[in-house]
């Protein structure tokens, strides 16, 4: 059976008091839209649309980045939940199977209860995703008649027995995709707000006598962000969660509630990370690495057995092969490293690659811009470079080479050559005693004067 989602993100998002869309805000280093795309990619979608309306083009291009194949159906005014999923029928014309919908500012809906929707499909011709509130506030309220939903009925329109109620609308909704758009094209927008609420498909459905059923969740699963400080409470609950996962895969954190970590972070079995490590997007670590304290990683690989930091930072295009050891104040970026290659202190080694088990020295540096175009350094297998080598790429350094200590090196160096590039060293015997009276007598004839 094939399943398509429709996920709306076209609201503002006027309460985080922001020039950036909602959906854009970022959670677990990803915009909040990711997550639910996220969740809903796992369930092997035929199509997967995204309504845009407030900021469509940053919103389009965010949500391209999450899922290339996205379509995008865009809502030029914002008419309601009914109205943006109807924005969405060009896009889905001619699909066969089911539609879910979900907002894009709901984050850590799960795969599992998306699952369980489409299996209550096989009772119910639409299925709601409702929740016990504890505080149920202006939530859509459920109207059940038995295990059958009869209708939703939106805060602003609820009679106060029906604000009692506490089972509540997520707002996720499934339904066979004509029926859904059938259904859509019967709402209207007589309520308080006048607008075209997807909620009214439930009680249109009754009234053609189709079965409705509701599946239930924890109130956490469906939590919307709003504010600000919801962001930031989310934030808190993905973070908690991800440490959760962590653990689960047999990976030890030390001081957990000092680590964070991205969305589509990866780390395998056996792994220690130490404290204050944060995880931006794109990292994968595999099985057996140790990433000591306050180190920063994006977008990179590490591999089993690889060392990090502390104190080290990893940028996009990192790649560290097995056994590789990176120290304290290093910094790598888009560079990749071979089997048991060393940069072990107060580097920064970028656009380059280094070979096999080659030693980087304290204080290398690839000087790899030249103010407008970037430029590669390649260093071969078993090199040794000296500390404080400044390297001015494009340079390649060869096999079992070497450079000496402060050396700037701008031509290449042949396989198993020593390169050495600095000036001859003169010594001045006694001169720096002889030095330090004169400016000490100095001294004192300025202290005698004033
Ligand atoms: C909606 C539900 C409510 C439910 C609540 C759960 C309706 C009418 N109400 O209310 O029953 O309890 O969510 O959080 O559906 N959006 C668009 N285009 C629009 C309007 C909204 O794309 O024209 C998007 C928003 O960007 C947002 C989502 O739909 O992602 C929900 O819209 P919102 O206005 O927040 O609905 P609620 O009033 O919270
Ligand atoms: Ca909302």
């Amino acid at each position: 059976m094939t399943i398509s989602l429709v996920i709306l993100a076209a609201g503002m998002g006027s309460r985080m008091n922001s020039d950036l869309p909602k959906v854009l805000h970022p959670l677990g280093g990803a915009p909040l839209l990711a997550h639910a795309m996220h969740a809903a990619q796992a369930l092997d979608p035929e199509r997967v649309v995204v309504v845009t309306g407030y900021g469509a083009e940053a919103v389009a291009k965010a949500a391209r980045a999450q899922n290339p194949e996205v379509l995008i159906a865009h809502q030029a005014d914002q008419n309601g939940t009914a109205h943006a999923v109807a924005q969405a029928r060009e896009a889905l014309a001619g699909v066969r199977g089911d539609v879910i919908v979900l907002y894009g500012d709901t984050p850590f809906v799960q795969t599992e209860t998306l699952a369980a929707m489409l299996a209550a499909r096989a009772d119910h011709a639409v299925v709601v995703l409702g929740f016990d509130a504890a505080d149920p506030g202006r939530y859509g309220r459920l109207v059940m008649a038995g295990d059958t939903l009869e209708r939703i009925v939106e805060f602003n329109d609820a009679t106060a027995d029906e604000r009692a109620i506490t089972l509540c609308n997520s707002g996720v909704i499934c339904a066979d995709a004509q029926e859904l758009f059938q259904l859509v094209d019967a709402v209207g927008a007589d309520n308080a707000a006048g607008e075209f609420y997807l909620t009214d498909i439930v009680a249109i459905a009754r009234q053609k006598a189709l079965s409705v059923g509701v599946v239930r969740c924890t109130e956490a699963e469906t939590l919307g962000i709003n504010t600000r400080a919801e962001l930031a409470a989310a934030e808190a609950a993905f973070q908690a969660r991800a440490r959760a996962e962590a653990f689960e895969d047999g990976v030890t954190l030390i001081a957990p509630e000092t680590i964070h970590f991205a969305l589509d972070t990866v780390i395998g079995r056996d792994t220690v990370v130490g404290p204050n490590v944060v995880f931006g997007p794109g990292v994968t670590i595999e099985s057996g690495a140790r990433i000591r304290a306050f180190c920063h990683l994006e977008g990179c690989h590490v591999s089993r057995g690889a060392e990090v930091g502390p104190f080290a930072r990893l940028r996009p295009g990192a790649e560290l092969a097995e056994n590789v050891h990176i120290g304290n104040f290093v910094e790598i970026k888009n560079a990749i490293l071979d089997q048991g290659a060393k940069v072990n202190h107060l580097s920064y080694i970028g656009d380059a690659d280094i070979g096999e088990a080659t030693n980087i020295g304290a204080g290398t540096i690839t000087c790899n811009y030249d103010g407008v175009f970037k430029h590669r350094t390649t260093i071969g297998a078993r090199a040794f470079i000296g500390s404080d080598t400044m390297l001015i790429a494009p340079v390649r350094i060869g096999d079992d080479a070497m450079t000496g200590s402060g050396s700037v090196i701008s031509v290449d160096v042949p396989d198993g050559a020593l390169a050495l590039e600095r000036s001859a060293q003169q010594t001045k015997p006694g001169l720096a005693l002889r030095l330090m009276k004169r400016l000490r007598a100095l001294k004192a004839r300025q202290q005698e004067e004033t």
